[in-house]
């Protein structure tokens, strides 16, 4: 069955790019896309650092370029995954009355993990770090969408 999976975080240069970079190359019949909370990097590709550690383990990210989450994305996907707290709230704000779709944490994918969130590694800089979490979580979104 083919899902259509949104993956937010706050700037769409780093986390979301990533995860959406790794969960296309492990479950490509599904169709997904990544947004930014904020406008800040809307047109740009993911972030240089980024896209190099995600290349040496074999994911490519360059086709990917920013754009805003929007109240609209509600009724265009099937699921919506944030990366920390910060980015429910944000998404929660945009939606439509009567709209149930769901929104959760990445890190609700990876419960053997005992994270609350994605940090940030456009701030940790642990570019690594934050694709092992992702990795992670997204073969559990993976699991779970299989169900
Ligand atoms: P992201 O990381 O939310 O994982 O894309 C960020 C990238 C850029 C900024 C903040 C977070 N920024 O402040 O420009």
């Amino acid at each position: 069955m083919t899902h259509r999976i949104l993956f937010v975080c706050l700037g769409n240069i780093c986390r979301s790019p990533a995860a959406e970079g790794v969960f296309r190359a492990r479950a490509p019949h599904h169709n997904t896309d990544s947004a930014g909370t904020s406008g800040w990097h809307i047109g740009e590709p993911p972030y240089g650092p980024m896209q190099k550690a995600a290349r040496a383990r074999g994911i490519e990210l360059n086709d990917l370029r920013a754009r805003q989450f929007v109240a609209g994305d509600f009724d265009r996907f099937d699921l919506i995954i944030g990366m920390d707290a910060n980015n429910i709230a944000d998404i929660e704000d945009l939606r439509p009355a009567g709209n149930e779709t769901p929104v959760r944490l990445l890190t609700d994918f990876a419960p053997q993990i005992g994270a609350d969130h994605v940090p940030d590694p456009y701030y940790t800089r642990d570019f690594d770090g934050a694709l092992d979490l992702i990795e992670v979580a997204v073969e559990g979104l993976d699991a779970h969408l299989r169900g």
